[in-house]
């Protein structure tokens, strides 16, 4: 999805070519959110106004075209040094009007440039404000919401240009519904940057020569009728009372914007991340953030935070890999480990997930649960329903978060809901919490992403810490959402004597993941060679029950995300109630059929397949003899025998793999697929 990265520097001499560098790089870094053009806007040459580049396609392409243009020298040297300078770029996922040039961003006032601005996110009242802004006379270029942003700012401030850049933009942000993170540039205000957020994730970066004297950043409330320390609070406060200064004496600092952490951390791991409808501004090298009013029902700190982020950029590269998708399979093993480290002691067959242990009674306490994501990380739900209501006893109801949302499903205070999001900031999980929170249920959350909204605005959760997840198609982010999950249901029932060998039986078996998943991991040439065999076919059915039946649905999104090819997870249970009359010896279908209570159902379906000539491909467990038996001549994938609950994370690691060499074999590219984005923030 789109993605935002802006550059300034401050008494931080920089070259016109350094500058483009760190814009083209930032929106690379971003290039695995999913995107179909990119743009971005720098100044021209002695203070002569603003340029403004974009392009169709991938950043490469952006790059490619900038270096034609600005090699003749026409818009400055390459050279020419910027003591101070604004640079914003973008990478667009197309919504509103196809992707092409005028669509993508930054958009901008007017063909002067005088504002720009770059947006991730929807403005769903763009038509009443283009309506207003074309009956005052402003002429629209492109077919996005966006243009309506750039429009307005300028409008705003041809009416008083007493307005400082911040103003204006707070003053832009009121009048607009829906998500948005914005960043904004203006010839007006060279040097100067603003952006606001909403619904959106957006963070500044700072990097200082020295360390950073402060470790937040205090906020300031233009319109306020009393602050929390309960003193009056009506003036406006003085501009330079609001700013924050990095450093005492030495001012030179660099800020950088963007939706995500990682376009930012090979620059600085100095990280503020702003809330929703905070306005950051940089006016003179320093920043303020700024509310129009305090929020009535959420407690909000005063400060924000100035955090260190974790993230190192040897995490967000391929390094020997071909290919981050590649990389994340291959990481499983360990990223398994990251999950539970900390959590659980093997010796003592103890858990504790700190995130949400003061809840714990309540969560005991509760009627039922819900949990609720989209995707892969639906799948995690279904993947783990019935550990936790054989664990836990109580009703567990799995939701695609869209749908949750379309019949406004009954939510009770005693209820806890788990929203589940590998991103954390997935439009329709986050919608979904944000209804909840207004039904008053408790709300868990299971991300990979510190610091997203959704990590931010549940009660509580768990950081499932499988590292950086670049691929679109996720592998590592959903097996670690498994084991999250395990590890909460073994909390829930550790006070349960009768459950106790069960609860051993599990431990050992998060003991051993590691270990089987090396194993499985070494199927690769086999899987490699059946990909073969598939990759021309039209269609693929996978087929399972009980524990298999999510890896049926996630096996069968990660062909139908990387080849393009349909594909559909078939529940054994189902299969005379209709896709049975698609079975033929031409219909490839993979059967998932481990040791478990529905072994013998799930052989019953495999016979039935056979039985009508189809040929099923069999992934089974090692020294598994009797299913090659029953079913001679078929291709055998073995995965180690683990307990039931996590078999799951062993069987679906040979559709990845099966997955991502089918694509390779198709030409597709395996980390962006066609269409799709890795974080859906719209919905
Ligand atoms: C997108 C991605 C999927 C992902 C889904 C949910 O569709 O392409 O891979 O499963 O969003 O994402 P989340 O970040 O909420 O887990």
């Amino acid at each position: 999805m789109c993605g935002i990265f802006a550059y300034l520097n401050f008494l931080t001499p920089k070259t016109r070519k350094e500058i483009l560098d760190y814009l083209l790089n930032g929106l690379q870094r971003l290039e695995y959110r999913g995107y179909d053009s990119a743009g971005l806007s720098i100044d021209r040459h002695l203070n002569n106004g603003v340029m403004l580049f974009k392009k169709q396609g991938k950043v490469a392409a952006l790059k490619a075209a900038l270096i034609d243009y600005l090699e003749d020298g026409c818009e400055g040297s390459y050279e020419d040094i910027l003591n101070c300078h604004v640079g914003i770029a973008h990478t667009r996922w197309a919504t509103h009007g196809p992707p092409n040039e005028i669509n993508s961003h930054p958009q901008r006032s007017d063909p002067e440039n005088n504002f720009l601005v770059v947006h991730n996110g929807i403005i769903t009242n763009y038509q009443d404000i283009k309506k207003y802004l074309e009956i005052h006379g402003h002429r629209f270029e492109s077919e996005t919401d966006t243009e309506v942003v750039a429009k307005l700012a300028a409008h705003i401030y041809s009416q008083n240009k007493e307005l400082t850049f911040r103003q204006v933009v707070e003053l832009t942000c009121q009048q607009l519904e829906g998500a948005f993170a914005l960043v904004f540039k203006s010839r007006y205000f060279p040097g100067e940057c603003v952006a606001s957020r909403r619904g959106s994730p957006l963070l500044v970066g700072i990097k200082t020569k020295l360390r950073l004297a402060v470790n937040h950043v205090p906020v300031f409330y233009s319109k306020d009728t009393k602050s929390r320390r309960g003193m009056e609070q009506n003036t406006l406060r003085r501009e330079t009372s609001t700013e924050f200064t990095p450093l005492g004496e030495d001012h030179s600092t660099e800020y950088f914007f963007s939706s995500d952490a990682s376009a930012v951390v090979e620059h600085t791991n100095r990280v503020i991340y702003l809330e929703d409808d905070d306005v950051a501004a940089i006016h003179n090298g320093n920043l303020s953030i700024h509310r129009i009013s305090r929020s009535m029902d959420i407690e909000s700190p005063d400060w924000r935070e100035i955090s260190t982020t974790k993230l190192e950029i040897q995490q967000i590269m391929k390094g020997e890999y071909s290919s981050f998708m590649l990389k994340e399979i291959f990481e499983q093993p360990e990223s398994v480990v990251n999950t539970m480290r900390g959590r659980v002691n093997f010796k003592n067959e103890t858990v504790v997930l700190g995130g949400i242990k003061d809840f714990i009674p309540d969560i005991r306490r509760c009627r039922r649960m819900l949990l609720i994501g989209c995707g892969t990380s639906y799948h995690t739900a279904l993947a783990t329903r019935q550990l936790l209501e054989e664990l836990t006893e109580l009703p567990v109801m799995v939701d695609l978060a869209s749908d949750f949302l379309d019949r406004k499903t009954p939510i009770f205070r005693d209820d806890v809901c788990f929203f589940i999001s590998q991103s954390g900031e997935t439009a329709d999980t986050l919608a979904a919490l944000r209804y909840c929170k207004s039904k008053g249920s408790l709300n868990l959350g299971i991300t990979n992403t510190v610091g997203s909204s959704i990590s931010r605005e549940t009660d509580c959760g768990v950081h499932i810490n499988a590292g950086p997840e670049i691929g679109v198609a996720s592998t590592k982010g959903y097996t670690s959402q498994v084991v999250s999950l395990v590890m909460f249901a073994l909390i829930m029932s550790e006070d349960r004597l009768s459950l106790q060998p069960r609860r051993s039986e599990i431990i050992s078996g998060l003991e051993n993941l590691s270990e089987h998943i090396k194993q499985v991991l070494q199927q690769d040439t086999i899987i490699s060679k059946l990909a073969e065999e598939l990759f021309q076919k039209r269609s693929l059915l996978v087929m399972g029950r009980g524990y298999g039946y999510a890896t049926c649905l996630e096996g069968a999104l990660k062909i139908k995300e990387l080849t393009y090819m349909h594909s559909e997870g078939i529940l054994a249970g189902e299969l005379k109630h209709g896709p049975l009359a698609l079975v033929d010896e031409m219909l490839p279908i993979i059967s998932i059929i481990t040791r478990s209570p529905v072994y013998d159902k799930c052989m019953n379906a495999i016979l039935q397949v056979t039985a009508r000539g189809g040929k099923p491909i069999l992934i089974c467990e090692e020294g598994d003899t009797s299913t090659e038996e029953l079913v001679p001549g078929s291709t055998y994938i073995h995965v180690p025998h683990t307990v039931d609950c996590l078999q799951g994370i062993l069987t679906i690691i040979p559709m990845q793999m099966l997955a991502y060499h089918m694509a390779l074999l198709k030409g597709c590219n395996v980390d962006c697929p066609r269409n799709l984005a890795k974080s859906v923030t719209v919905e």
